[in-house]
């Protein structure tokens, strides 16, 4: 099965299994769709300081090469794919996944644009990256509709996630 097949036969049931809190079962089952083409286990462990700050930044950059792709057909700058917009997002939501293990205790120094609040907001950061991965999940239940509309939508919603975190916790 097409891995954009999976994500949208998944959310019905999930849905439909919810119950008492349709939304936020829904939202839930946006990550766990997010998430789920990363194996459990797979969670980076880090020799020194210097390799968390490492891994963060390339999966940033990765997921962002990624993600420019489906920008770049939202703003009309490329032409609309869908099929090379779902291959993009399925690419963008297994990256988005990364990133957050690599911001480790002491890592704000070096070559690094991170600020020290994210260390002293923790709560407000990790939620920040999970209300993101929850954007990044309808992202990728968008691009498989053939929509481009629905792409353009998603592709802002989660742009917009990006952003809130770049203004509060990357320096300049
Ligand atoms: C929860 C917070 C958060 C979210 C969400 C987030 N970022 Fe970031 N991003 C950061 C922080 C913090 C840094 C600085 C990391 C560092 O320098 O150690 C960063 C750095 C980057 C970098 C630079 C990586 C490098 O090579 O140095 C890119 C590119 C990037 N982000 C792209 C994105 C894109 C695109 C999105 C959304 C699709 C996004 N980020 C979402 C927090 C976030």
């Amino acid at each position: 099965m097409h891995p954009s097949t999976f994500a949208t036969t998944r959310i019905g049931p999930m849905i439909r299994a919810a119950g008492r809190s349709p939304l936020k079962a829904f939202a839930s089952g946006l990550l766990a769709v997010a998430l789920a083409g990363v194996p459990t286990g797979v969670s980076a462990q880090f020799a020194k300081p210097e390799d968390a700050v490492k891994y963060r930044k390339n999966a940033l950059f990765v997921m962002q090469q990624h993600f420019a792709r489906l920008a770049a057909m939202a703003q009309g700058k490329a032409p609309y794919d869908a099929k090379i917009a779902a291959d993009n997002a399925l690419v963008v939501a297994n990256m988005a996944a990364l990133p957050w293990a690599g911001f480790v205790e002491g890592t704000d120094k070096g070559d690094t644009k991170a600020k020290p609040e994210i260390w002293k907001d923790r709560d407000d950061f990790r939620q920040l990256s999970e209300k993101f991965v929850v954007e990044v999940g309808k992202l990728r239940t968008a691009s498989a509709t053939g929509r481009l509309d629905d792409l353009k939508a998603a592709v802002n919603a989660t742009a917009g996630a990006c952003k809130a975190c770049h203004d509060e916790y990357r320096a300049k």
